[in-house]
């Protein structure tokens, strides 16, 4: 796996390192000054090397169906919550996405394999809700599942990537959530090859490789076979789990789609797998089911594409853990959503549609690790609760992973319950604020119909309206530095610093107590951590956030928090 580097010659694993030892001043801290230097050779973290879609460079904001109506959707309902997230302000606040979750699907693909929604309960087709969706300034979400079935066991998208996402594109989808439900790992080992072969679409081999005439690389090797079946009298092994890879240079006649060819010996006891890289660029994945007998070969074929002349074709399996087969599959999903809006747009002379990829596989195979190469977002955690218990649990564990966030490239501890439950008005506004802080992705889960009165006019009073369009917090999530918070102290009361464009930075205070707190905070220590860019002042502009009030500061703030409350403060 690639590392990602920060600044010039400094890897994400060494900053972090370097910020365990935090709150301490420049004069006795030759590691801050070093964080410090840092900071200005900072290339700003990008996602140039990762998936880069070039859409959800701020974290996307939305709502999803999945929170509040779970199983029971219908269209009527997606274009009402479209009307009233139009209607209410809340688009103009930023929210932009209205995603159905899962539950859209009929139970069976159509005749051409293509996934269709339910007829009854979206009579009217999904292109026609993302059309309505489009006309009130919004853009439409949908979600599939990276298994066979998805969480409610519907139809799902593993193994049918590349026709699901030209789906989706002509569709118009917007936004794509991929869940992890009913997912089959990519077998790790790799079929025993005794012969490569390519032909022309429907023309007989041009070019045939035994065994022998294959370059071998790391543990593969020939190994004997004088079975019967087996014509080349040897086979290709040592392949399986990253441990080797064989390759062959085809030369082609013209441009264009070739079948590659592979006879395989049968076995009985695993799946298989098989990535073939065309001239290290284009990749093709190649399956191989167990079999019913322990002898004989079969044939299993790829069609790909090859330059005109000479071609290196590789074969490799780079399974080595659930981890490498999650990433692969992801990867491979982005990939085709990539290639399907570019694709639709120029057959249909349209302007291209790029879809955030929204990469949910709840945090089990450390997708922080490889999201940003996959996709533009990843869930870090299993499923948000509308209870204060699992707010705080998922933010325990996002707060820690700062690191991997990148713009384009968000750390997703899960769509919002804020107005869900019985969440407290406090606790409301510390799972906002929290979520801001950590770069999250901000996808409503509440009925936002409510904010429209019986009269048509906005329930500007409702305290969940209030909260979740507060302007300064979505400032604070959609800040074009795009860094995550880093907790700067931790206990009963958390203390989160935000750096922020224009040399200030966020501060939140956060009570996870079941009393009050009144906790210092001294500014003139967040401004010698070496990832903010404040500068040491003998007196501050603040802002406090949520009670909407300036003040001149020296040094030290004193914030006075309520049971699970949090302050929030701008300092510059
Ligand atoms: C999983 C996801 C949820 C939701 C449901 C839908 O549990 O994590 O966010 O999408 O599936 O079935």
């Amino acid at each position: 796996m690639k590392t990602k580097t920060i600044a010039a010659g400094v890897t994400a694993a060494a900053l972090a390192a370097a910020a365990t030892v935090q709150y301490k001043t420049k004069k006795h801290c030759p590691l801050c000054a070093a964080k410090s230097l840092i900071n200005k050779t900072r290339l700003s973290q990008s996602a140039d090397t990762g998936y880069n879609s070039g859409v959800a460079l701020t974290p996307p904001m939305g709502w999803s169906s999945w929170n509040l109506f779970a199983t029971k959707i219908n269209e009527d309902l997606i274009k009402q919550i479209a009307d009233a997230m139009a209607d209410s302000g809340l688009l103009e606040a930023g929210y932009q996405y209205v995603n159905i979750d899962d539950c859209w699907q009929a139970s069976t693909r159509d005749n051409s394999g293509r996934l269709q929604c339910d007829k009854a309960t979206f009579p009217n087709g999904i292109k026609s809700l993302a059309d309505y969706v489009n006309l009130r300034g919004l853009k439409l979400g949908i979600y599939s599942s990276n298994g066979t079935l998805t969480c409610e066991d519907y139809p799902a998208s593993l193994r049918h990537e590349a026709i699901d996402a030209d789906t989706f594109a002509s569709w118009g989808i917007e936004y794509f959530k991929y869940d992890f439900c009913h997912n089959v790992a990519i077998p790790s080992k790799a079929p025993k090859v005794t012969l490569v072969e390519f032909s022309k679409l429907g023309e007989a081999s041009f070019a045939q490789f035994k065994p022998s005439e294959i370059k071998l690389k790391g543990l593969a090797r020939i190994v004997k076979d004088n079975s019967k079946k087996n014509d080349s009298g040897e086979y290709i092994d040592g392949v399986s789990s990253r441990s080797g890879s064989f390759s062959v240079e085809v030369n082609a006649d013209e441009s264009g789609e070739y079948a590659v060819t592979l006879t395989v010996r049968k076995e009985s006891d695993n799946d298989r797998f098989l990535r073939v890289m065309v001239n290290g660029k284009d990749e093709y994945h190649m399956y191989l089911s167990k079999g019913r007998v322990s002898q004989g070969c079969r044939r299993i074929q790829q069609v790909i594409t090859l330059d005109k002349g000479m071609n290196t074709v590789e074969f490799d399996n780079p399974v080595g853990s659930r981890m490498d087969s999650a990433a692969i599959q992801y990867k491979l999903m982005g990939r085709e959503l990539k290639r399907a809006t570019k694709q639709y747009a120029l057959e249909n002379g349209t302007e291209e549609k790029p879809i955030v990829f929204s990469i949910c596989e709840w945090g089990l195979n450390r997708p922080y690790k490889w999201g940003l190469e996959a996709g533009n977002l990843w869930r870090t955690t299993p499923d948000i609760k509308a209870v204060w218990a699992s707010v705080l649990g998922i933010y325990e564990t996002n707060v820690r992973l700062y690191k991997y966030s990148a713009q384009g490239a968000w750390n997703d501890p899960d769509m919002l319950e804020v107005g869900n439950g019985n969440l407290t008005y406090e606790e409301n506004k510390a799972h906002f604020s929290l979520w801001c802080m950590m770069c999250a992705p901000l996808i409503l889960g509440n009925d936002v119909r409510k904010f429209i009165k019986p009269d048509g006019t906005v329930d500007k009073e409702s305290k969940v309206y209030q909260i979740l369009t507060k302007k300064e917090m979505i400032a604070i999530d959609q800040d074009a530095l795009a860094v995550q918070c880093r907790r700067i102290k931790t206990g009963i009361v958390d203390i989160l610093v935000k750096p922020l464009e224009n040399n200030s930075v966020a501060v939140c205070v956060f009570n996870k107590g079941n009393g009050e707190a009144s906790t210092k905070v001294d500014i003139s220590k967040i401004a010698n951590l070496g990832y903010v860019n404040l500068a040491s002042k003998s007196s501050y502009e603040v802002l406090d956030v949520w009670e909407n009030e300036k003040f001149e500061c020296n040094t030290e703030i004193t914030a006075a928090t309520k049971k699970h409350g949090v302050k929030v403060y701008i300092i510059k």
